[in-house]
């Protein structure tokens, strides 16, 4: 370059990179656009998410009869449950076999065979047992499995207050 071209380069205002019109405008509207896709999706993933989120209602204790009405001799007992898994929720309709051990207390047994699954029912053979008519399991009055069942029966988790009782979760037989 020639002294002479060195001193008009010199003389030339500086050129800055500016933005084009048609650049500003996809700037624009693309950040508007993103940020109207959040508003909408982010909603949608939390609510997508949310039962994971939600603990399950199960475990609460329901109140199921007055205590006075308990005998040693195992009487059948049916109430609701209100559940609620994730978006779900349910008021099934639970039973229990409840009665007294020898030394007075309070229990109750799930009907639900723990063979397969079947319900069993009281006293039907006359022989002061569980019977269940399916495959003929037969349980003692505290859910001992005596014949053709693998484990004895479920048990309810209970609770007595002011006179009445509360039935919770099922758990492994605690009386045999
Ligand atoms: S399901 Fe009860 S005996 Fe088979």
């Amino acid at each position: 370059m020639s002294n002479h071209e060195h001193r008009e380069a010199a003389h030339q205002p500086v050129k800055r990179k500016e933005m084009s019109r048609r650049q500003f405008l996809s700037y624009t509207l693309g950040g508007a656009t993103a940020f109207m896709a959040g508003g909408a999706v982010l909603p949608m993933i939390r609510f997508a998410v949310d039962p994971l989120l939600t603990q399950k209602t199960e475990g609460t204790f329901v109140k199921v009869v007055e205590e006075s009405k308990i005998t040693n001799e195992p009487q059948e007992f049916r109430f609701q449950v209100h559940q609620v898994d994730g978006w779900y929720e349910s008021d099934p309709e639970l039973t229990a076999w409840i009665s007294r051990d020898q030394q007075g207390n309070v229990f109750a047994l799930s009907p639900v065979c723990k063979h397969l699954g079947c319900t069993i029912n009281w006293n039907t053979q006359n022989d002061n047992q569980y019977f269940c008519p399916c495959h003929e399991a037969k349980y003692s009055p505290e859910g001992k499995n005596l014949a053709v069942a693998p484990a004895p029966l479920d048990e309810y988790d209970l609770k007595i207050e002011d006179g009445f009782i509360y039935l919770g979760p099922i758990k492994p037989n605690t009386k045999v």
